[in-house]
């Protein structure tokens, strides 16, 4: 913006004065738009995905409520919405989502409806916690993981903080359902007019659980281009 000062020079500011009399930074990298695969984002906002614990206990649907939290958010470049469990055996931390029902599909649909009317983009972000599952969510079952291994960690229930239990190590047929429950959500998320999927595969969820060396006791089974097998990471657990 050019503006005089004082002694009558023009000089270029980085600001400029909106209709509402408000100052604001021009040319600020932060508010221009950017291309994200098929999503055209007006700034580069992004709401990280933020587990708020704040649904329904029984059937993990989202209501109005966050519809009307997500909407709040709009005018974000991107929303990535709170973590979502594929199925009952993933979910990990009491009063979270779930996408594996139709009833669930349609609350997040409301979710999804209220932040396009905002004019805003959200991804859903897929989930499954594996051995932080504590078994009090589900009727007393043990969680499945990579291998039979606490990871010495704590599940967040109603009541407070509880810590993990030794899960089972799971079958072939364990690892085919999970991997159709994840194919299955996305695209029940695309049908709840999610605007893209993400996949939680940091932290000690199910994904990282397999990828962490010290939560996979299995032998390596991924080689090198050279045929040697690869090292697993072996992360800290926090
Ligand atoms: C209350 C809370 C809930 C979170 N929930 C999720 C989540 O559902 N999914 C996820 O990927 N990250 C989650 N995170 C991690 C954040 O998205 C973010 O990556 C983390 O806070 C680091 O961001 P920062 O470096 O800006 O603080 C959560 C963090 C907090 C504090």
């Amino acid at each position: 913006m050019e503006s005089a000062n004082l002694i009558g020079r023009r000089v270029v500011t980085p600001y400029r004065l909106t209709h509402r009399g408000v100052y604001v930074m021009q040319n600020q990298p932060l508010f221009t738009p950017h291309r994200m695969g098929e999503l055209d984002l007006p700034n580069r906002i992004v709401t990280a995905p933020l587990t708020r614990m704040g649904g329904r206990s029984h059937d993990h649907i989202r209501t109005t409520l966050q519809a009307e939290y997500y909407a709040q958010r709009a005018s974000a470049g991107l929303i990535i919405a709170e973590a979502t469990t594929v199925n009952p055996e993933g979910l990990g931390w009491a009063d979270t989502p779930g996408l594996w029902t139709k009833g669930q599909l349609r609350g997040w649909r409301r979710v999804t409806d209220a932040v396009h009317a905002a004019g805003g983009r959200i991804p859903a972000q897929l989930w499954h916690t594996g051995a932080i599952s504590p078994p009090a969510l589900r009727e007393g079952a043990q969680p499945v993981a990579a291998s039979n291994l606490d990871p010495g960690q704590v599940s967040f229930m109603r009541t407070g903080a509880r810590p993990t239990v030794t899960p089972r190590s799971p079958t072939r047929q364990d690892i085919r359902v999970t991997v159709a429950d994840f194919a299955r959500v996305q695209g029940n998320a695309i049908d709840a007019g999610f605007d893209g999927v993400q996949i939680l595969a940091h932290d000690l969820n199910l994904i990282s659980q397999f990828l962490n060396a010290a939560t996979n006791l299995r032998p390596p089974s991924r080689w090198d281009a050279r045929g040697t097998p690869m090292k697993l990471p072996r992360w800290r657990c926090l």
